[in-house]
């Protein structure tokens, strides 16, 4: 099934996070032929889950801590977000990397910690602008996946993988659905030399400045298993547009 998720980054409150699904749900209502993600910040799953009950639209965190418990002070473990309903989590966001100096060594343990909690990891990867003007775009992103893979090229199957690259997100200007396809096949590729059994059941999702004008280009190219959507998800008519684009 086709994956439509929201990322709402560092934006919404919990009651403006409220006021969001009281708009957003009633629009989305009946629609089962994809699955609809909402990835709130930490401080709003409580009361998204709450407002959630009995919708099909699923819950997901934006990120995580590898380690089940103890002393590390601000982080968030796998434990606490699957008491929340927390059923995937954005791991390796490249904001993650890049403000936050996430290492492919720790998103690799992130997305470990996921699998062992049974929350499924949407790992996120992408080339920084210089790469892709020096020709390095599938190098950049076969490199951050088998790295986040490494050790568990087994559970190829257990996760999906968002194609962000990183000079499309927030600027306005997307990658085309030509160039996306081609990295999305590329990745798919990958998978089964990583895995020889892997089953195909990973969906590789397209993200960098999605709206609802450009979503359904998106969506019609055949290895674009759905989106990951940032500034356009914040508004609930623009995200349900964006959801029925299809
Ligand atoms: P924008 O849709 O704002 O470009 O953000 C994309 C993104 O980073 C989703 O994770």
């Amino acid at each position: 099934m086709k994956l439509i998720s929201a990322n709402w980054k560092m934006n919404l409150t919990p009651s403006q996070s409220l006021a969001y699904l009281q708009k957003f749900l009633p629009l989305v209502e009946g629609i089962k032929d994809r699955e609809i993600l909402l990835c709130p910040p930490f401080t709003s799953l409580c009361v998204v889950k709450d407002a959630l009950k009995g919708s099909s639209v699923k819950l997901g965190a934006q990120n995580c801590y590898y380690e089940a418990k103890g002393a590390y002070t601000g982080e968030v473990s796998l434990e606490m977000l699957k008491e929340l309903e927390v059923s995937y989590v954005i791991v390796g966001h490249s904001e993650r990397r890049w403000i936050f100096g996430e290492s492919d060594e720790l998103i690799n343990k992130k997305v470990i910690s996921c699998l062992k909690a049974g929350l499924r990891p949407v790992l996120c990867v992408g080339e920084k602008l210089e790469e892709r003007e020096a020709g390095l775009t599938f190098k950049v992103v076969e490199t951050q996946i088998r790295l986040a893979l490494s050790g568990i090229e087994e559970y190829t199957d257990s996760l999906d993988i968002a194609y962000e690259p990183v000079w499309a997100i927030g600027t306005g200007t997307p990658a085309t659905p030509e160039d996306a396809q081609l990295v999305h096949a590329f990745i798919k590729d990958l998978l089964n030399q990583i895995n020889s059994k892997h089953q195909g059941k990973t969906r590789v999702l397209y993200g960098g400045s999605v709206n609802p004008k450009n979503a359904g280009e998106f969506m019609s190219m055949k290895d674009v298993d759905g989106l990951l959507v940032g500034g356009a998800s914040l508004d609930p008519e623009s995200f349900a547009q964006i959801v029925k684009s299809f």
